[in-house]
């Protein structure tokens, strides 16, 4: 036992006053720990909304390029780019996903350029371009592993050329890191860090994010074939362990709040920067009830957040992110 019995030790004295439980408080919330996840479409000046992540919307590149400038001036250190794509571009072989002037990498140019303090993070997967709706290149039915690992890495080398900072290949095929990493320092681009989507897991909480990438309706069958089962944690620790051994700089567990053990589990296994996602399905549930006046919205949002630095989380990719740091700012 490490304390007195009662009533030499009282919990209640160090939290009789905001001073003194502001003291032994073990773990805090800062505009750095944030990641912006943005949601990028053609146009100019305009923006959607989308109907299951009320009060976010798709934004056009002028739209966006505004958005990373207020992100910065609120101190958050790195927005995350999600193109929605028109259907016409999608296709089999998913050529639109290495388009030097894709919305991803136009994004990524008018952004560096405009707010280059702002680090700008990709998503390498093939799903925004796929006609299939899957993270892969799809073959009789089956998504194929290595041609997947080929196409994602000329994505990579496209996001890499117009300026990204940060790469996350959400897309689980095997390999990918390695050849990911191989192709970055053999085309110039040593300075790209990855952030791997080590753990992630088939969740049916990414509904809302299929919808505002227009990836639900071309979806066919679900993703288990290289998603994790829900099921699984040992596992987790074995994909974040091989995808550190091929080069990921940082791990991602995903999603998040669901799979808080997860995430101590590989901070506690590997000291190594370990961020969460918190997914569009989070988001809804918490945003959809605050919206019906069933929780406090602001109040719920900082402690799902708070909760992921206390599970050993060095940050969080949250829809949240201008209105948690305008909040912890003021
Ligand atoms: C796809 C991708 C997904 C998300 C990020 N990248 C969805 C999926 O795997 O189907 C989900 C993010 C969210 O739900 O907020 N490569």
């Amino acid at each position: 036992m490490t304390h007195a019995p009662f009533p030499a030790t009282r919990f209640r004295r160090l939290k009789r006053t905001p001073a003194l439980r502001a003291l032994v408080r073990e773990t805090t919330l800062t505009p750095d720990d944030l990641i912006w996840p943005v949601f990028v479409m053609d146009g100019t000046d305009d923006a959607t909304p989308v109907p299951s992540m009320p009060g976010v919307s798709r934004l056009t590149v002028d739209r966006a390029v505004a958005a990373a400038r207020e992100a910065a001036d609120l101190g958050i250190l790195a927005i995350c780019l999600f193109p929605y794509t028109d259907p016409a571009k999608k296709t089999d072989a998913c050529e639109e996903a290495w388009n030097p002037d894709n919305l991803s990498n136009t994004a990524t140019r008018a952004i560096k350029d405009a707010v280059p303090e702002i680090a700008v993070m990709t998503d390498i997967a093939l799903d925004p371009y796929n006609a299939q709706g899957h993270d892969g290149i799809v073959r009789d039915g089956e998504v194929v592993n290595d041609e997947s690992v080929e196409a994602l890495v000329r994505q990579a080398l496209s996001q890499a050329a117009a300026g990204a900072d940060i790469l996350g290949p959400s897309d689980m095929m095997d390999g990918r890191i390695g050849a990911l990493r191989a192709a970055l320092e053999a085309e110039g681009h040593q300075g790209v860090a990855i952030l791997s989507y080590a753990a992630k897991y088939a969740s049916a909480f990414y509904g809302p994010f299929r919808d505002a990438v227009g990836a639900s309706g071309a979806l066919k069958g679900d993703k288990k074939g290289y998603q994790m089962d829900p099921a699984n944690g040992d596992e987790a620790l074995r994909l974040v362990a091989r995808d550190l051994s091929e080069g990921a700089d940082m791990v991602m567990v995903k999603p998040g709040m669901p799979y808080l053990d997860i995430c101590r589990r590989v901070k506690d296994r590997f000291g190594v920067p370990t961020y969460a996602y918190q997914v569009s399905g989070e988001y809804a549930m918490l945003q959809g009830a605050a919206e019906r006046g069933w929780l406090d919205g602001d109040r719920v949002m900082l402690e799902s957040l708070t909760a992921f630095k206390r599970a050993g989380c060095d940050g969080i990719l949250t829809y949240f992110a201008p209105r948690v740091a305008d909040i912890l700012g003021s």
